[in-house]
């Protein structure tokens, strides 16, 4: 007879370190999210912000609550997610049967949007439950330090890196990344990877067609001067990289990871014999019948015309390309570029 050996699966929280081309390499993540949600609960534990048996609470519509459910059930916490109709029913689903409960906010906040309503229902919640941990990923700089092990990792697959081309979110990676990449090597240049409608480098506010980058707020894990340039694109540009990535790679990606492919293809090809690194943040399961569908390519009109070839430089971000615009950032802070303070909403 077999012995039952107790077995369970222990996530790898590094990328896969894929070579693409010669000096050009994906660092794709199943889930980069899981980087994040884990640290952050050891870190709460080890502050004793979090009991043992604890609940844990966040506002998530995205993969950061795919994260935290996994962390919660590994490490036996309560797990509470507030999100709204953006939250796709796949992983709706997902979350659940880790053991997560998924409160979806039927409708924006009286005056204001679904973000303030998730925000407005997460604070109800920590009240009920008193000693909830919330991990916050938009302003918790453990979100950023998380990443150190990558930067590690990444150096030491492949030697010093030149170009980091990273996608926005919450910042947290691309500002982790960054700093711990450039203890190895301080000439690093980092490429934001952002879209139309997000206002992290400066654009108004708009419904952005390309998801989980961006964002519609100003979270404080955005570290503006560890950009040298930012490069915006939509789902013309994006989706077709998306599935190239998938053809000619194998890798299975989502569309943050095609959007920041086409980014550092175009670096490489500027900057010969350079190392360029791109992060690809998520596994593609979720968009098999979006962006690899051609119905629902061919639905949302977005097969018209050819994708342009470069991106096309702005000199403000009021002033991008439709498709694909880049901007020479320089390091600089949000106001110096935009004359505006960054974090208006915070009272200080
Ligand atoms: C699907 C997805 N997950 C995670 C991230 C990570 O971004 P951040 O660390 O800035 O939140 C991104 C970034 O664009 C993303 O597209």
């Amino acid at each position: 007879m077999t012995a039952t050996v107790p077995c369970t699966r222990a996530f790898n929280l590094l990328p896969d370190v894929i070579p693409l081309q010669a000096d050009l390499h994906a660092a794709f993540f199943e889930c980069l999210k899981r980087v994040p949600a884990w640290h952050m609960l050891a870190r709460a534990a080890q502050e004793g912000f979090l009991l043992p048996g604890g609940h844990v609470a966040e506002t998530t519509s995205g993969t950061f609550g795919l994260g935290l459910a996994e962390a919660c059930r590994a490490g036996g916490y309560a797990c509470t997610l507030v999100s709204d109709p953006a939250l796709d029913d796949g992983l709706r689903h997902r979350i659940e049967s880790l053991g997560a409960t998924v409160e979806v906010v039927d409708r924006p906040a009286p005056g204001g949007n679904f973000q303030q309503a998730r925000l407005a229902r997460l604070a109800e919640v920590v009240v009920e439950r008193p000693g909830t941990f919330v991990p916050h990923q938009y302003d918790n700089l453990w979100n950023a330090e998380s990443y150190a092990p990558v930067a590690a990792h990444l150096t030491e697959r492949v030697g010093p890196i030149d170009w980091l081309v990273a996608p926005v979110g919450s910042g947290g990676s691309s500002h982790g990344l960054s700093v711990y990449l450039r203890i190895v090597n301080p000439g690093l240049r980092v490429v934001g990877v952002d879209t139309h409608g997000s206002v992290l480098f400066g654009q108004p506010e708009d419904k952005r067609v390309l998801r989980g980058l961006g964002n519609s707020v100003h979270p404080a894990n955005v570290l503006h001067t560890a950009f040298d340039g930012v490069q915006c694109l939509w789902g013309r540009v994006a989706y077709p990289a998306t599935r190239r990535l998938h053809a000619e790679h194998r890798i299975f990606a989502g569309p943050t990871s095609g959007a920041s492919f086409r980014v550092a293809e175009w670096i490489a090809t500027q900057h010969l014999g350079q190392t360029v690194v791109a992060v690809f943040p998520d596994a593609g399961h979720r968009y098999a019948t979006t962006i690899y569908s051609p119905h629902w390519i061919a639905e949302n009109g977005l097969e018209v015309g050819e994708a342009p070839a470069d991106p096309t430089e702005a000199t403000t971000p009021l002033d991008l390309d439709p498709d694909w615009a880049w901007l020479r950032w320089g390091r600089r802070t949000f106001q110096e570029v935009t004359g505006r303070p960054w974090r208006p909403e915070v009272v200080r």
